[in-house]
């Protein structure tokens, strides 16, 4: 079973960004744990990351379309594109959100919205980038248990 792992603007930056927030582990770094942790669980998993939001909407578009089910860290867009609302309810296959941190325990009030969250199976937050593992795995488990997770 095929899967996308989806990462949104400034994650190409992981390992440079802020790493007291988001780790010192490279987007290539996790880009490859993600593949080796999605074979283990009998995915095979494709990560893709952008600054462009137009990208991630034909993505997710083109998910809806083949039924394939999607790990998701909007990062930013997370907390206004109504855009990525719209793109992530017509979603057919499961969806699980992912952050790196904790937005809704950090102080910016902005991160405590999400627009993601009404449409994810699942949401797993302030893991560090373990909270891939957990988000393929719970994709997985949501993927076998049926139709929309
Ligand atoms: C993030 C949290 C967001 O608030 C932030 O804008 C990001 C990364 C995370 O993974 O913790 O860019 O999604």
């Amino acid at each position: 079973m095929r899967a996308l792992v989806l990462n949104g603007p400034n994650l190409g930056r992981l390992g440079r960004r802020q790493p007291e927030i988001y780790g010192r582990t490279t987007h290539a770094e996790l880009a490859a744990r993600c593949v080796e942790w999605g074979a283990a669980l009998g995915l095979e998993v494709e990560v893709r990351q952008t600054n462009h939001e137009g990208d991630l909407l034909d993505w997710l578009n083109a998910a809806a379309d083949d039924a394939t089910p999607v790990v998701l860290n909007a990062a930013a867009w997370t907390h206004y594109s109504y855009a990525l609302w719209d793109a992530c309810a017509q979603l057919t296959a499961p969806l699980v959100e992912v952050h790196i941190s904790d937005p809704t325990q950090r102080p910016e009030v902005f991160r405590h919205t999400s627009v993601v969250t009404p449409h994810a199976a699942q949401v797993i937050a302030g893991h560090g980038v373990d909270g891939y593992r957990l988000a393929l795995q719970a994709l997985a488990e949501h993927v076998r248990s049926g139709p929309g997770g």
